[in-house]
């Protein structure tokens, strides 16, 4: 029987486990594909915290799960098991990236076809799954501050998972990228084509001495206090200033929230329109997408447990 990662209630890592499920079919517009590898986002770990919804134990299904916990895992990559009888242009055994997608910590997911793209034949299946997530974030949170060439942007939490897409987008649209991060990714962000700084006290004057010609725009993807007010004492106008992490004191500062909250611009459009560029960047090797470490699916508790630390320089994936 294929198997699923699920929380079994709210919580911590450990309440993850992996039960059996049967295989579902594809709905008329949508597919069935066997994952190869799914990528580990922070809303992963958020969505069974507890933080976003209210304990519900009463109703539990077969596997003893309360019918209202989440499905986690939202975007992977695999093979096309299944077609749905109205979708055209895509045949079983099809390669294929899946985003959005929910449940995808599991050997089988069922998704829309309008979130599969093709694979590339370069592309491994690690990197594959892990891309979209964080590139279309990166992607969005560039375009609302507003970054092009001749900009000089501050990436707060450059070697994360959506800071390492960020910096190389931003230098590849010719902005000149200083990136936060702690000071063992320096390096690799170096690789990357940014000037890296260590974040903590200071972190203004650093940034000064690495860029004197003034920072034009910043986004945040640190979500701290330091990363709002030094981008404020940094960057003239507020608006030129993206966020897609953090607390309220964001919202009277008139920069820009990203994201699914209330207030916040979600981009869905200019998201989902980014995907294909991503696919076809990371498949040329123009966009690389930086895998920390891969799990087992019995180890997803293990992944978000270092997830949650939050310092893995680069993406954590699963494979079924
Ligand atoms: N709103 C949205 O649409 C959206 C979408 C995706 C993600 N998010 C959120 O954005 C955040 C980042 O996601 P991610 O996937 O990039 O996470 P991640 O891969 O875990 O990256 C975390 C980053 O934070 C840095 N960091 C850790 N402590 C720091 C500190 N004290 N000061 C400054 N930087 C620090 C880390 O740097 P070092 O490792 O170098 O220490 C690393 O670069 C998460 O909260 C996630 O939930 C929001």
């Amino acid at each position: 029987m294929p198997r699923i990662v699920r929380p079994t209630a709210y919580g911590t890592p450990d309440v993850l486990a992996v039960t059996e499920t049967p295989i579902q079919q594809a709905a008329a517009d949508g597919v069935v594909v066997e994952v190869r590898a799914a990528g580990v986002n922070p809303i992963d770990w958020k969505l069974y915290s507890g933080a976003f919804h209210d304990v519900d134990d009463d109703h539990k299904d077969a596997a003893g799960i309360a019918a209202s916990m989440p499905s986690i895992g939202l975007e992977c990559a695999g093979v096309v098991t299944e077609v749905g009888a109205d979708v055209t242009g895509v045949r079983v055994g099809d390669e294929v990236v899946v985003y959005p997608v929910t449940a995808a910590y599991a050997d089988y997911v069922t998704a829309p076809a309008t979130s599969i793209i093709g694979k590339p034949a370069g592309l491994g299946w690690a990197e594959a799954g892990s891309l979209i997530l964080t590139g279309t974030t990166a992607v969005h949170a560039l375009h609302a501050a507003g970054v092009g060439e001749g900009d000089t942007v501050l990436v707060h939490g450059g070697s994360g998972g959506v800071g390492l897409m960020a910096v190389q987008l931003a230098a590849a649209q010719g902005a000149t990228v200083i990136a936060t991060a702690a000071e063992r990714n320096h390096a690799l962000l170096r690789d990357l084509g940014a000037f890296p700084v260590a974040y903590g006290p200071g972190l203004a004057d650093r940034v000064r001495a690495v860029a004197p010609q003034g920072v034009t725009a910043a986004v945040d993807f640190a979500g701290t206090d330091e990363a709002l007010d030094v981008s404020l004492e940094l960057v003239a106008d507020p608006a030129r200033i993206s966020s897609i992490t953090g607390g309220p004191r964001r919202a009277e500062t008139g920069i820009k929230r990203l994201g699914y909250g209330p207030g916040e611009d979600a981009g869905a459009e200019l998201r989902d329109a980014a995907r294909g560029d991503l696919v076809e960047r990371a498949g040329s090797g123009s966009l690389r997408v930086i895998v920390d470490s891969i799990f087992p699916l019995a180890e997803a508790s293990k992944a978000h447990e270092i997830g949650i630390a939050g310092h893995a320089p680069g993406k954590l994936v699963l494979i079924p």
